[in-house]
């Protein structure tokens, strides 16, 4: 299993750190190309590693962090491939007014799996602040909650079991329609910061 993260910011650099502190080879890309990202490469060490977009893009699991806006500029470079996931970490919003895009009623991530042609779509890390998200996910005896919510069963179960692998607790919410829309930007579970105990 591959492991990519698009976007190197706040939330892609949060997820990229967690797959580092768990020792998991994961790449990452941005929009300026891997020199750009040598700090942060020095900083997380070997696991990490700095590839041009194009690259990234081959990888089985696929960690969108882009703002809204640039989704369907990656999104539309992305090829189906048995076992593909697309795990989306972005939140309708406008920037910088950080004001909700109006998507008429439609779950955000239903959005972004309309435009991947026969690859799977799995909502997760978008309900953390990015500093609470980069953070030891074992805290006061227990582990922080991560939701995620998709329309493929399996899919799911795949990526919970990868948040549990960096160390995380998944709570997985059901379908886009259903857990999406309370994951998403304006939903209750966004910035709950729970700890599941034991
Ligand atoms: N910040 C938070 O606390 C937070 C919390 C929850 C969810 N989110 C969501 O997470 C997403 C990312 O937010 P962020 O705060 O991490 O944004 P950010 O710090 O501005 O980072 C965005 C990243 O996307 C990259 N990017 C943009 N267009 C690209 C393209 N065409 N190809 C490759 N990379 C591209 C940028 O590349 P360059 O660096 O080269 O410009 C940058 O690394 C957003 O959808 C946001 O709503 C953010």
């Amino acid at each position: 299993m591959t492991y990519a993260i698009i976007g190197s910011g706040n939330i892609g650099g949060a997820v990229a750190r967690q797959f580092a502190r768990k020792g998991i080879d994961v790449l990452i890309a941005n929009r300026r190309g891997p020199t750009s990202l040598a700090d942060l490469i020095k900083e997380l060490g070997a696991n990490v590693s700095a590839v041009p977009l194009k690259e990234a893009l081959q990888a089985d699991v696929i960690v969108l962090a882009v703002h809204f806006g640039d989704v369907a500029e990656v999104v539309k470079q992305i090829t189906p491939k048995p076992g593909r996931i697309v795990v989306d970490a972005t939140n309708a919003i406008e920037v910088p007014a950080y004001t909700p895009i109006d998507l008429g009623g439609r779950p955000s991530s239903a959005v972004v799996e309309e435009q991947l042609a026969g690859v799977r779509l799995v909502k997760a890390f978008n309900t953390l602040p990015a500093a609470v998200l980069a953070a030891d996910p074992v805290q006061d005896g227990g582990r922080r909650v991560v939701f995620l919510a998709g329309n493929d069963v399996e899919a799911n179960s795949e990526i919970a079991g990868l948040i549990e692998r960096l160390g995380f607790s998944p709570i997985t919410l059901g379908k886009l329609a259903e857990g999406g829309l309370l994951q998403q930007f304006g939903g209750p579970l966004v910035i709950q910061n729970l700890i599941k105990q034991g």
